[in-house]
């Protein structure tokens, strides 16, 4: 996590490197800071809290400069206060940092020897603190930090500054992604090429390993090895605006309210217009030559991926396993080589589930990953890429990336289903038919947003919430769960509505809500007995149902929420609207920070 940005330029650095830094605020907002060279002196000026603070400290107390670096920090070593905040400054140095120096300690422990003392509880420190114990031993600017990195064992993306040094930015890539920009005289750095969007397009990736040194005129870079690297620069097609809230009082409500349309565009790229044939881009993927799906993700996107397995399993016959990638990795689980490996990311920069891929290279017949951000580097290490079109997502809740995953997903196991022959074309034709309707399934869905808003409420004075869930309502049941705990702090469970005597049921009494996702399918009556259990236990079910289900179940119930009715292979993705705006709603009640709920962060570049 954290972002940095870093900026050679011909104009002011400060506002740009406050703008660049809006743009990367998704991963993380402890504290902020800048550090520019004006004149050869280097300075920086830093503030706890949200990018808004900095602002408003460089009102009052301006940095010039036309060179610098910035930062936006989620802290992992240290809590955040402005002392612990980047830029990190020894001497003639300046460093911002993204990941984490898992040999700190040991450096530390080098550079006391040499009676050098510490100033904060950061792992970054000890690379500024390095950096100018080389500098005094007489290497240059680039020679010092070099031999800096060369010491570093973890994930890092670096950008060093010096004192007298205004036409100098050296920067580092090991573990978590850097984007180099090219502009007229100019040079940038940047975690991510959206940072960069409205300085260039152009854009240079640094590989694992990469160093590079930039001038406002010229670009080295150069391996682990220390040999020259030729780096493709690309022109890439950036959303220049940051997006904006439109009519609605938070970016999640506008992306909840999105999904109609961003569903239906992940639809229209997979299965065009007139087929029922589901067609991906660019690939001979063929699911009847594979004997199994390995499927790793984390959070919101692990939860999709056990979603898809009930339809990989169901419509195509085909085993998978489904993995959180922090598990997977250290692991060690063998895979064959007519395994497909698939990794479900929104951001495609999770530094588990990255290390799970690259764990597959090599193992796997192929690497697959469904994605948000085509030039991730989730999609970058891939070797089939699917997009998912939902679009910036600013809320740090995942919402219409998870339901675009589904949408990718289910298309990607009736594909399999179509190679191996599972089902009969008019079951493919079925299915292909629900999916084109359902962006307008969601639209009614989302005309419920008063009912949910009225239930929501009421769950904003619990303390403990159950999600309850049975066959592709489960995995729905722990993201509902998920949502309402990242955003309104209430404590809450998914399980499988089977599970529930088995153990959680001693929680049940009448302060304890539970929401019961209950589409009226083949399982509705067994999910109904394991909502009895609990009425009988004075617990305050809210039942999400279509008119069928509530006409049948709702005695008895707290409240319901009304879904229209939807083809049974589709109803998660459907019933994650109410499951989203329930803990929109719910948070909205609490005054909490929707859209940045505390020490989360949208891209998790960190194990
Ligand atoms: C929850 C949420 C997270 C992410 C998880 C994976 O709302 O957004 O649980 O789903 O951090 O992130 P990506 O999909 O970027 O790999």
């Amino acid at each position: 996590m954290c972002g940095i940005v870093g900026v050679l330029g011909q104009h002011e650095a400060a506002p740009i490197l406050v703008e660049a830094l809006k743009r990367l605020e998704y991963r993380g907002y402890d504290s902020a800071g800048i550090a520019t060279v004006n004149s050869g002196a280097l300075g920086r000026r830093r503030a706890v809290g949200k990018l808004v603070n900095l602002s408003d400290l460089l009102v009052h107390d301006p940095l010039p400069g036309k060179s610098g670096i910035g930062h936006t920090r989620w802290a992992t070593h240290g809590a955040p206060s402005v002392n612990n905040a980047h830029p990190h400054k020894a001497g003639p140095v300046a460093v911002v940092h993204n990941g984490i120096v898992e040999n700190y300690r040991e450096l530390r422990a080098e550079l006391a020897e040499h009676g050098i003392g510490f100033e904060t509880e950061t792992d970054t420190e000890t690379v500024a603190l390095m950096t100018e114990h080389f500098l005094k031993s007489g290497l240059s600017p680039i020679e010092a930090a070099f031999k800096t990195i060369d010491r570093l064992q973890g994930a890092f993306a670096l950008a060093f500054l010096f004192d007298g040094q205004d036409d100098l930015i050296v920067a580092a890539r090991k573990g978590s992604p850097l984007a180099i920009g090219h502009g007229d005289s100019e040079m940038f750095v940047g975690s991510d090429a959206i940072a960069l969007a409205p300085l260039t397009n152009k854009i240079t990736y640094l590989e694992e390993g990469d160093r590079a040194v930039l001038t406002r005129t010229s670009l080295e870079i150069r391996n682990e090895a220390g040999e020259l690297a030729n780096r493709e620069m690309r022109k890439i097609k950036l959303d220049h605006a940051r997006a904006d809230k439109g009519e609605h009082k938070h970016f999640m409500a506008k992306e909840i309210a999105e999904q109609p349309i961003v569903v239906a565009e992940a639809i229209r790229s997979y299965m065009p217009t007139g087929a029922d044939q589901v067609v991906l881009p660019d690939t001979d993927l063929d699911f009847s030559k594979l004997d199994r799906l390995t499927m790793v993700a984390c959070g919101t996107a692990f939860y999709a991926c056990l979603t898809a397995k009930y339809w990989f399993e169901q419509l195509a016959k085909m085993p998978v396993e489904v993995d959180i990638a922090s598990e997977f990795r250290y692991r060690e689980p063998p895979i064959t080589d007519r395994t497909l490996a698939l990794f479900v990311s929104q951001s495609g920069e999770t530094a588990d589930t990255l290390a799970a891929l690259r764990y597959c290279e090599g193992k796997a017949d192929k690497i697959v990953s469904v994605v948000n951000v085509p030039e991730s580097s989730i999609a970058r290490e891939s070797d089939v890429a699917l997009p998912i079109h939902a679009g910036v997502e600013i809320g740090v809740a995942s919402t219409k990336a998870f339901t675009c995953q589904l949408s990718v997903l289910l298309m990607l196991a009736l594909k399999a289903a179509a190679d191996r022959g599972t089902l009969s074309d008019e079951e493919l034709a079925d299915h292909a038919a629900a999916l084109r309707g359902l962006p307008s399934v969601l639209n009614t869905a989302l005309d419920q947003n008063r009912a949910i808003r009225k239930s929501a409420q009421r769950l904003s004075e619990a303390r403990d919430v159950l999600f309850l869930g049975r066959g592709l309502m489960y995995p729905l049941a722990m993201e509902g769960a998920l949502k309402l705990k990242e955003i309104s702090y209430i404590h809450a469970e998914g399980y499988a509505s089977g599970e529930l005597k088995h153990g959680p049921i001693a929680l049940i009494d009448k302060h304890m809500p539970v929401v019961v996702m209950a589409p009226r399918d083949a399982v509705f009556d067994k999910t109904v007995s394991n909502m009895q259990e609990v009425m009988a236990r004075k617990g305050k079910v809210i039942l999400v149902s279509d008119d069928d289900g509530i006409a049948e179940a709702e005695d008895g119930v707290w409240s319901t929420i009304r879904m229209p009715h939807i083809h049974p292979s589709l109803a998660p993705i459907l019933y994650s609207v109410p499951a989203q705006l329930l803990a929109y709603h719910t948070a909205v009640a609490k005054g909490t920070d929707v859209d940045q709920p505390r020490n989360l962060a949208k891209s998790v570049t960190v194990e």
